[in-house]
């Protein structure tokens, strides 16, 4: 039995198989209608989601099986002091596979060892978050038609993000790829990416604070707002959310071909104005959300379609 726990539990090659699979969802969706016909997909949130969790049970109703869970702490017995590993070995008896999201780092490995049932991790504090990392892989490689060969700026909320760890950690398998690294001194990257990830494989990337000096040579921004559920007090929080915008004059200084990816939920990160732009695309990536995450169920749960 496989689970999900961090973008490198899939090989380079497991990986472009599953882009492969959500891509070919995606040209044939009728093809995939009954796949899972008499699963049911758990949905465990003890922290809020509107993509994460919504994309998870359109994915599964789309390929024709049910959905049950919670989607807080509090309307669980998480609120009666119930664990995760008490609480996954019951899931383990009603459903097929289970997405957990969790404030706590490490959570959704503590279910996967107690489950009887693939656990995907759908965001485990400032964590790994890989099905967002999915979503962008198959966002950036049906966009741009390749992984590789390219120069990613992270922009925003790099100590907390954990969609920016999670695909720094994907991205590194391939060949080519250099990172600009753009956040306040407050909000750098932490230190184990930095080592144990860029400088470890020695990936070529910098740290820099102005979003304009990076922007004439990206190939792709990936933008994401300040974390406020993670900081410790909300006067830091407050003087950081502003401190990056991406406006239409900041998008002239930008490659035509670039794509402007972000994670969502935007908050003040990106001016509205800058949606209708070609180039901005991150509602796009939510609807890959949905691809990715189909083709990810069929393949933890062993389900191959002719
Ligand atoms: N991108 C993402 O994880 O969004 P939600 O928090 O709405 O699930």
């Amino acid at each position: 039995m496989k689970h999900l726990l961090n973008p490198l539990d899939f090989t380079v090659e497991e990986l472009d198989s599953l882009l492969k699979l959500a891509g070919d969802i995606k040209d044939n969706p009728q093809k995939y209608a009954h796949a899972c016909d008499g699963k049911k997909l758990a949905t465990c949130f003890y922290e809020p989601s509107t993509r994460t969790r919504l994309s998870f049970e359109a994915a599964m109703l789309n390929l024709g099986g049910s959905v049950l869970g919670f989607s807080s702490a509090d309307s669980s017995s998480a609120a009666k002091g119930e664990s995760v590993a008490d609480t996954i070995r019951v899931i383990s008896c009603y459903a097929d596979i289970c997405a957990i999201r969790h404030p706590k780092e490490g959570a959704a490995l503590v279910a996967s060892s107690h489950s009887t049932i693939p656990v995907i991790n759908a965001g485990d504090g400032g964590h790994q978050h890989p099905t967002q990392t999915l979503t962008d892989l198959l966002t950036i490689y049906s966009l741009k038609k390749r992984l590789g060969n390219l120069k990613v700026g992270f922009c925003g909320d790099l100590k907390f993000g954990r969609t920016v760890h999670s695909l720094i950690n994907a991205l590194i398998r391939y060949p080519g790829m250099e990172f600009v690294l753009i956040s306040p001194e407050e909000l750098r990257i932490p230190g184990y990416i930095r080592e144990d990830v860029l400088d470890a494989h020695n990936i070529p990337y910098k740290e820099v604070e102005r979003l304009e000096d990076a922007l004439p040579s990206l190939d792709i921004l990936y933008m994401t707002r300040v974390q406020r559920e993670r900081f410790f007090n909300e006067e830091d929080y407050i003087r950081m959310k502003d401190y990056y915008i991406l406006d239409k004059e900041k998008m002239q200084a930008a490659p035509k071909d670039m794509l402007v990816l972000h994670p969502l939920p935007r908050v003040n990160e990106i001016s509205v104005e800058v949606d209708s732009d070609p180039r901005a695309v991150y509602f796009e990536q939510a609807q890959y959300g949905v691809y990715v995450r189909m083709a990810l169920i069929l393949t933890l749960l062993g389900i191959h379609v002719d």
